[in-house]
C-alpha cells in the first residue's frame, strides 16, 4: 500500500469521516506522519473563526519541496514528475524526471538566492504553461519565498495592482507564451505593469517565443544566463544539492489573487504544512491515484486548480503530472483526445466549460481516438449540467471511468466536497459527499442552521480543514469580513447548495455578486469599475446570465453621456477598456445601453431585476414597488438584447 491513508471502500469512507470529526487531531496527525518533517509539531490544531486564527501542525518545520521532490529521489528518481505537451503537437515533448526536477529546482533556488531573494520575499510569476513555471514555483518554495502566480490572461493594470498589494520585489516571466495560434507578449505586459512601480528589483525572463523584448540594464536578467551560472554552484562531482530552507508549518507558501463581490481582488494566503497535507490527501483520495498513473489536469497553474492538482498534490504523492501548454481547440477540437492517446493518460481533470465547448464540435473529433487508458474523469470550477456529465461519461469515459465532481474554491486550497472515484457513488451534477475533515452545513438568510433532509440553503463549513485560507494578504480584517462575519462562527463559502436525504450536496452556484465565467471567478463590481473607466460611461451594472458554453455570460447595462460614434463602436470601446483594465477574460458578452438603472430609494441597484431581464424572464420581475423610478424597468425590458 503506497498511501496508507487512501480510502478504498465506502465503509472506510464512513469510518474515516467519522473519525476525522470525532478526533481530528488524531486523524490528521496520522496522515501527517507520512510526510518528511524537519521537526514534528507540538500541537495538531488550534483555531477560532472569530479572529479568525487557524494553526495546523504548530511548531513543526519542513520544506515542502523536500516532500514533493527529494523524498522521491531514491525510489523514483528516473520516473517522470512532469510530462510536458507543447502548444504545437509537432514540437518535442519534454519529460522531466524527479531527478531532473530536483536539479532544476535547486538551480532556480540558487538563481533566486544569487539575485537577493530571501525567505518571506514575494516573487510574482507571470508565465505560460512551461515546465520552467513549475521550477519557478518550487524554487521559491525551496527558499521559503512566497510565490504569487498571475494567470497569463490578466492585463498590465491587474498585474500592477497585484504587485503593489503584495509589495513584490521580484518577477519571473517569459518573453511570450503560446496559446493556440496566438502569442501573448508576456514581458511587454510586465513592462507596462512596471511603469510607476517602486518595489520590483529584478525581472527574470525565460525565452520561449523569441518575441522581441526590452531588457532594462540592472533590472532585467535572462533565465538561461542565470541558470547556467547557478548550475556550477549547485552541482559538484555530479551531485546536485541546494539546501532547502526549513519553514514553519504556518509560514505562508503562496498568495493567489481572486475576485470577490466588492473591491479589488484579494490575495488569498495559504500556509505550508496544512496545504501540503490537504492537497496530497485529496489528490490521492478523490482521484484514487495509483503509482505510475499519468494525471492530466487541464487547468493553468495561474489558478488554484493548477497549484493544487498539477504541482503540489501530484508531486507530493510522487505522481506523474501532465502539463499542457496549449488550448483544447487547437490545432483542432480533438486535442485533448490526442493528448490522452499519445501519453496514455489515466486521469483527466477538466472544467465543465471545456466539456460543453468540446460537445459543440460533435463526435467527429473523438473518432478513432484511443481513450482506453482513461480510468478516472474529474470536473471542477462550476456546476456541471446533466447533459455535459452524460456526454463526458459516454463519449470520453465510455461508461468505464467514474466521474468525480469536485467542489472547492481558491480559499479552500483543495477539494472539500466530491465523490471518491469508484469508491463513493457518483451522481450526475452532484458534488456529493464531504471529504473527511470537512463539516458542511446549510444555513438560511438569518444564519440559522437548516437541519433535516432534503434541504436548501447557503453553504458554510463548521470547522477548519488543514488548507483553509489563513488570511488575505495585508488585510486580515478583510478576510474576517468576507468569510467569517456573515454567519457567526462559520466559514461562509458564497455558494448556495441543496442536500438530499443521504447527505449528498449539490452546489447551485454563487449567492453573492460573483460571476463564474468559464469556471473563472469575476466580481461584478470589478467589471463595473472597469466599464466606468471608459470616458463616455456614466454608470453601469453588471450581472450574469446563463450561457451555453461559459456557464455564465457577462451582461452589462450601461448609461452613457453624449454617445460619440455608433452604439456598436462604443460597445467595442467598452470591451477594449475592460480588456485593458482587467484582461480579456472579463469582457462583457452583452452590453445594453440604458438611460437609467433600477434603484431603490436608498440608491441601491436592484440586481435581482437586472438578472431576471438578462435571463429573459421579463414576465415575472417580482416586487418593483420599492423602486425610485419603476419606469426604467419598462425601458430596459423593451430594449433587451
Ligand atoms: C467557485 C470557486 C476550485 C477551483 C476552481 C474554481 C464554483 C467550483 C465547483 C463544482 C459547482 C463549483 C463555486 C465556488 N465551483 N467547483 N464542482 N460544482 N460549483 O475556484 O475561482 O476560487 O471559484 O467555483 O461557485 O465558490 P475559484
Amino acid at each position: 500500500m503506497h498511501y496508507p491513508y487512501q480510502i478504498t471502500s465506502l465503509e472506510q469512507y464512513h469510518r474515516d469521516y467519522r473519525r476525522s470529526t470525532e478526533d481530528p487531531e488524531g486523524f490528521w496527525s496520522e496522515v501527517a506522519e507520512q510526510f518528511q518533517w524537519r521537526r514534528k509539531w507540538d500541537r495538531v490544531l488550534q483555531w477560532n473563526f472569530r479572529e479568525p486564527k487557524v494553526e495546523w501542525f504548530g511548531g513543526a518545520q519542513l520544506n515542502i519541496t523536500e516532500n514533493c521532490i527529494d523524498r522521491h529521489l531514491s525510489g523514483k528518481g528516473e520516473q517522470p514528475a512532469f510530462i510536458w505537451e507543447p502548444n504545437n503537437p509537432e514540437d518535442r515533448v519534454r519529460v522531466v524526471t524527479y531527478n531532473r526536477l530536483h536539479k532544476r529546482v535547486c538551480q532556480f533556488a540558487q538563481v533566486l538566492t544569487n539575485l537577493g531573494v530571501k525567505k518571506g520575499d514575494r516573487v510574482c510569476i507571470y508565465m505560460g504553461m512551461v515546465p520552467e513555471l513549475a521550477y519557478a514555483v518550487l524554487g521559491c518554495a525551496r527558499i521559503g519565498a512566497i510565490h504569487s502566480v498571475i494567470f497569463g490572461g490578466f492585463s498590465a493594470q491587474s498585474i500592477a495592482d497585484r504587485l503593489e498589494d503584495a509589495q513584490a520585489e521580484y518577477i519571473v516571466t517569459a518573453d511570450g507564451a503560446y496559446r493556440g495560434e496566438k502569442v501573448i507578449p508576456l514581458k511587454s505586459v510586465i513592462d507596462d505593469a512596471l511603469i510607476g512601480n517602486r518595489t520590483v528589483k529584478k525581472v527574470i525572463v525565460y525565452t520561449r517565443t523569441r518575441t522581441p523584448v526590452s531588457m532594462i540594464k540592472g533590472r532585467d536578467v535572462w533565465w538561461e544566463d542565470e541558470m547556467e551560472y547557478a548550475e556550477s554552484q549547485v552541482e559538484k562531482d555530479g551531485i546536485v544539492s541546494f539546501p532547502a530552507v526549513a519553514t514553519d508549518a504556518e509560514d505562508p507558501l503562496f498568495i493567489l489573487y481572486t475576485s470577490g463581490s466588492t473591491g479589488k481582488p484579494k490575495g488569498v494566503v495559504h500556509s505550508t504544512a496544512g496545504y501540503m497535507v490537504w492537497t496530497n490527501y485529496t489528490f490521492v483520495n478523490t482521484f484514487q491515484y495509483k503509482p505510475g498513473q499519468v494525471h492530466f489536469c487541464t487547468a493553468d497553474i495561474g489558478w488554484i486548480t493548477g497549484h493544487s492538482y498539477i504541482v503540489y498534490g501530484p508531486l507530493s504523492a510522487g505522481a506523474t503530472s501532465l502539463m499542457f501548454e496549449g488550448i483544447p481547440t487547437w490545432p483542432d477540437a480533438g486535442r485533448f483526445w490526442d493528448i490522452v492517446q499519445k501519453h496514455k493518460v489515466n486521469i483527466l481533470y477538466t472544467a465543465p466549460t471545456a466539456i460543453r465547448s468540446l460537445m459543440g464540435f460533435g463526435l467527429e473529433p473523438l473518432k478513432d481516438k484511443d481513450l482506453s487508458s482513461l480510468q478516472v474523469l474529474g470536473t471542477v470550477g462550476e456546476p456541471i449540467n446533466e447533459e455535459a456529465w452524460h456526454w463526458y461519461d459516454e463519449h470520453v469515459g465510455h461508461k468505464q471511468s467514474p466521474i468525480v465532481d469536485t467542489w472547492w474554491q481558491t480559499e479552500t486550497g483543495g477539494v472539500l466536497i466530491s465523490n471518491l472515484a469508484g469508491v463513493t457513488p457518483a451522481i450526475p451534477s452532484w458534488a456529493s459527499l464531504p471529504m473527511p475533515g470537512v463539516q458542511p452545513l446549510l444555513v438560511d438568510e438569518n444564519g440559522a442552521e437548516i437541519t433535516g433532509n432534503p434541504a436548501s440553503g447557503n453553504l458554510c463549513i463548521r470547522a477548519p480543514w488543514p488548507s483553509i485560507l489563513r488570511t488575505t494578504w495585508g488585510d486580515h480584517e478583510r478576510c474576517r469580513q468576507t468569510y467569517f462575519s456573515t454567519y457567526e462562527g462559520l466559514y461562509f463559502t458564497g455558494d448556495g447548495a441543496l442536500r438530499d436525504e443521504h447527505g449528498n450536496y449539490r452546489i447551485t452556484g454563487r449567492v453573492d455578486d460573483v460571476l463564474n465565467v468559464s469556471g473563472h471567478r469575476i466580481g461584478t463590481a470589478e467589471v463595473e469599475n472597469a466599464i466606468n473607466m471608459h470616458s463616455d460611461v456614466v454608470e453601469s451594472a453588471v450581472v450574469g446570465y446563463p450561457h451555453d458554453i461559459k456557464g455564465q455570460g457577462i451582461y452589462a447595462y450601461v448609461i452613457c453621456t453624449n454617445l460619440r460614434g455608433s452604439e456598436e463602436d462604443t460597445r467595442k470601446n467598452i470591451i477594449q477598456t475592460v480588456s485593458r483594465i482587467i484582461g480579456p477574460i472579463a469582457k462583457p458578452d452583452r452590453i445594453q445601453f440604458v438611460s437609467g438603472l433600477p434603484k431603490t430609494r436608498s440608491g441601491k441597484i436592484m440586481r435581482r431585476i437586472l438578472r431576471k431581464i438578462a435571463e429573459g424572464e421579463t414576465a415575472n420581475l417580482g416586487d418593483t414597488t420599492t423602486l425610485l423610478d419603476p419606469g426604467v424597468v419598462e425601458e430596459i425590458k423593451n430594449g433587451k438584447l
